[in-house]
């Protein structure tokens, strides 16, 4: 039987490659493996051959020891690959075939799956709806920063490419399509971009730089990307946003006024989650700065796309409250204005075809926007540490060497 080698959590900041078992259509015993998913069985499953698997910020937030995650998780949740093996109950999906796999685990049986909601699906984890590959209170699905991997339930949740070879030329952008490119543009949807928009994008990480991308895709007049990483503004400029660096001026309201005349937007995303910092010099961690501060700039009326994370648990945290999710929200101005809340996992195959039609037919351009930076599986725990001191690079992990 062939080997494994993945990327695997071993405590607060640190990453290993290390070498585990081999996949099968099953899901055994582990780190992180919920007790009444050990022993599943995947007929309906397939194994990959990972040709791309990119590390994402919500990994970050497991390797900075901000969650429950046990030693010994192998990590990756963004995965791209080729069929090798199918399990019994496969019909449609075949061998050789080069396929993106959503984030989020989804049985497409469920009430939740047959409302499109995939990222809430009932029968995936066993502690809650919603599941995802390699996370932590996910149910315990082997991660994809990894040689190989098992994805269950591959007729329904798979996406192949049309065309392999053409697919391999625009790799980099379509590895996007697991998690950040609908992760962006959902986030740009739920809050209501449409041609003529302003848009606030809180955050210029990878997913912030995909939201704005996906608002210029949507029509957005003026996109603004606000973040404390000069490094990851430039990268915003890059392809056309406007930019305010949060360390140098406290009040966005201003910022926002000095670009658009008004200090307000049409709609706000925020791609920061609850490690936010505060705004100013000397700023400091402080959760709710993002949400409290997009309903101040967010017109009367508007929708506040929130694809960032917050937690149920966070050991790390500031304070009793926030260690159980609960922030200090200025709740009462999102009603007065009447704001729509969008939160939650993404529902990536909401979105995933017509992305891969807008990347394939070169409309899209989410790999320049992001910054995707190839690199070996050896090269991760380096990569880990990069990305966390806030390079301006979204890495993409090429665990067989595939990636031209
Ligand atoms: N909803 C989903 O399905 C989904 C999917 C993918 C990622 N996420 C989440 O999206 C968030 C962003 O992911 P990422 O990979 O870009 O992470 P990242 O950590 O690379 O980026 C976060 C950025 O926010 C900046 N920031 C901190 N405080 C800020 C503030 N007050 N205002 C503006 N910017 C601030 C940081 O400097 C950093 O550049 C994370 O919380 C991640 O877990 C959610
Ligand atoms: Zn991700
Ligand atoms: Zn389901």
């Amino acid at each position: 039987m062939a080997g494994n080698r993945a990327v695997v959590y071993t405590g607060p900041g640190k990453v290993e490659v290390s070498d585990i078992d081999f996949p099968g259509l099953v899901l055994r015993d582990g780190p992180g493996v919920n007790p009444r998913n050990v022993g599943r069985k995947c007929e309906h499953g397939v194994i990959l051959k990972v040709v791309s698997t990119n590390i994402c910020g919500s990994d970050q937030h497991m390797v900075r020891g901000r969650t429950t995650a046990p030693s010994g998780l192998v990590l990756g949740h963004e995965i791209t690959g080729e069929v090798i093996e199918l399990g019994r109950d496969v019909e449609f999906i075949k061998k050789g075939d080069l396929v993106s796999v959503p984030f989020n685990i989804a049985c497409g049986r469920c009430r939740s799956c047959k409302e499109r909601n995939t990222n809430v699906c009932l029968n995936v984890n066993p502690d809650r709806p919603g599941s995802a590959y390699g996370y932590v209170d996910m149910g315990g699905w082997v991660g994809g920063q990894s040689e190989y991997v098992m994805v269950p339930y591959a007729d329904f949740q798979l996406l192949k490419f049309p065309d392999k070879e053409q697919a391999m030329e625009k790799i980099r952008d379509l590895t996007m399509l697991s998690d950040i490119f609908p992760t962006g543009y959902h986030g740009a949807v739920s809050a209501g971009v449409r041609p003529g928009s302003t848009v606030y994008v809180a955050g210029a990480g990878p997913v912030g730089l995909a939201a704005a991308h996906s608002a210029q895709l949507l029509g957005a007049a003026v996109v603004i990307v606000g973040d404390l990483n000069g490094e990851r503004l430039a990268q915003a400029r890059s392809f056309g946003c406007e930019t305010v660096n949060l360390s140098e001026h406290a009040n966005l309201g201003e910022q926002i006024e000095q670009i658009l005349g008004v200090p307000e937007v049409d709609s706000a995303i925020d791609c920061v989650g609850f490690e936010a910092h505060g705004h100013g010099h000397g700023h400091t961690e402080a959760p709710a700065t993002v949400l409290n501060s997009i309903m101040e700039v967010t017109r009367a009326g508007g929708r506040l796309g929130i694809p960032g994370l917050y937690v149920t648990g966070d050991p790390g945290a500031i304070d009793n409250d926030a260690k159980v999710g609960t922030l200090k929200i200025r709740f009462g101005l999102g009603w007065a204005k009447s704001h729509t809340f969008v939160t939650g996992q993404t529902p990536v195959m909401q979105y995933h075809r017509e992305l891969m039609m807008s990347i394939l037919n070169g409309k899209a351009q989410i790999a320049k926007a992001v910054n995707a930076t190839v690199i070996s599986l050896d090269d991760a725990p380096r990569a880990y540490q990069e990305f966390d001191k806030g390079a301006a690079r979204k890495f993409v992990i090429d665990p067989h060497g595939l990636i031209k």
